[in-house]
């Protein structure tokens, strides 16, 4: 059932269109995420659930609850909605508890008892809260505002890019942690990244956008492997892109003679592989190639190969690092899974296939 609903918003800043016509159903206590490069209007679709600022068209309802109605809105603090920024947004001059108490309404049991498991719920230590947040490292930071922001009990849990400033060991633990704590709060989440993998790990339900509009949403899984586009392929990852010609439910390319997911599809388009689908083998009577280069890169290396009979640019692979080959090797192709073939103009539908 759909929790939050925004439907055809669309925001502008003088010749910017920040929101375009974007729509977006959320179920309730589910992670979502959008993810989208800088500047493609993350922020502003969050300023405009939190209520900061207003669309000059659409719609927003939360929970049956009619939020946002062309430039009509409910003020911020009688959303239900938390939102925790990229820099924590914390107040350097107060306590961790008091930065806490501030998002806390006035509750019929003690404001320390409140703050207290606040603080435990999110994994702060009790000797921290009387400390004021400079004495706190990035990661505590982040679970001081998420604190601060869950005080409210939230319907609606926003957060805009809340673990970029943290280094990568914390920035994955300090995710997860976070993830499961909403989880088990009930709190349905949105997520704001510009970091794919953080939007493909984080989320249930994953959103793209770019240039203010949402171009796919989906399950993770759906949207890495069956993107609509050969650009929302590859802003999700490496992708290898070749041209083919689809007929019976496979298509045949530089790469031989492979399994594709659209078994109804004849004609000419591109098909995609992920990276790690295919695997090199010493076999070389099928597809072949030959390795140009080998970027040794921990547990797995890149490897950089043409493919004979294929005239695109040379293709790279990620391998692990236990196989070895060296420049020069001729090499053939092991491949995993289907390829995913793009809708193309000339591409015919024909009857389901037995
Ligand atoms: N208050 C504002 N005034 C003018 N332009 C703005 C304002 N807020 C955002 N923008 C513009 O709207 C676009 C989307 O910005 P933003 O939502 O911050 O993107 P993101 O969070 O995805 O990086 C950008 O081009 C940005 O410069
Ligand atoms: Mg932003």
């Amino acid at each position: 059932m759909t929790f939050l609903s925004i439907d055809a918003l669309s925001k502008r800043y003088g010749s910017v269109s920040a929101l375009d016509d974007v729509s977006l159903c959320i179920g309730a206590g589910g992670r979502t995420a959008i993810v989208g490069p800088s500047g493609s209007g993350k922020t502003t679709l969050l300023r405009m659930l939190a209520g900061f600022d207003v669309p000059q068209s659409g719609r927003i309802m939360l929970d049956g609850r009619l939020l946002v109605d062309g430039t009509s809105a409910v003020p911020p603090h009688l959303r239900d909605v938390g939102l925790v920024m990229q820099d924590g947004a914390l107040f350097p001059h107060l306590t961790v508890a008091e930065n806490i108490g501030f998002g806390l309404p006035g509750h019929t049991r003690s404001q320390v008892e409140a703050i207290a498991e606040l603080s435990d719920m999110v994994g702060l230590n009790p000797s921290m809260l009387s400390r004021t947040p400079d004495a706190l490292s990035g990661g505590q930071q982040q679970r001081v505002a998420l604190a601060r922001a869950l005080a409210r009990r939230p319907k609606l849990m926003l957060l805009d890019e809340p673990f970029s400033a943290l280094d990568t060991g914390l920035r994955s633990s300090t995710r997860m942690a976070i993830a499961n704590l909403l989880q088990s709060a009930g709190v349905t989440t949105l997520l704001v990244t510009h970091d794919q993998a953080e939007a493909l790990s984080f989320a249930d339900h994953v959103a793209i956008m770019d240039s203010g509009k949402i171009l796919q949403a989906g399950p993770p899984r759906e949207l890495y492997f069956r993107p609509k586009t050969a650009m929302i392929a590859t802003f999700l990852g490496d992708a290898i892109i070749l041209p083919a010609v689809l007929s019976h439910g496979r298509a045949n390319c530089a790469l031989g003679s492979v399994e594709i997911d659209e078994p109804r599809w004849s004609g000419w388009a591109d098909i995609m592989f992920r990276p790690e689908q295919i695997a090199l083998t010493g076999d070389t009577s099928g597809a072949r190639g030959k390795v140009l280069d080998v970027e040794f890169a921990g547990a797995v290396s890149n490897v950089t190969l043409t493919v004979t009979g294929h005239s695109g640019p040379p293709i790279v692979l990620r391998q692990p690092s236990s196989i070895s080959v060296a420049p020069g090797d001729e090499i053939g192709f092991a491949i995993a899974g289907r390829a995913h073939a793009f809708a193309a103009a000339n591409v015919a539908e024909s009857a389901a296939q037995d």
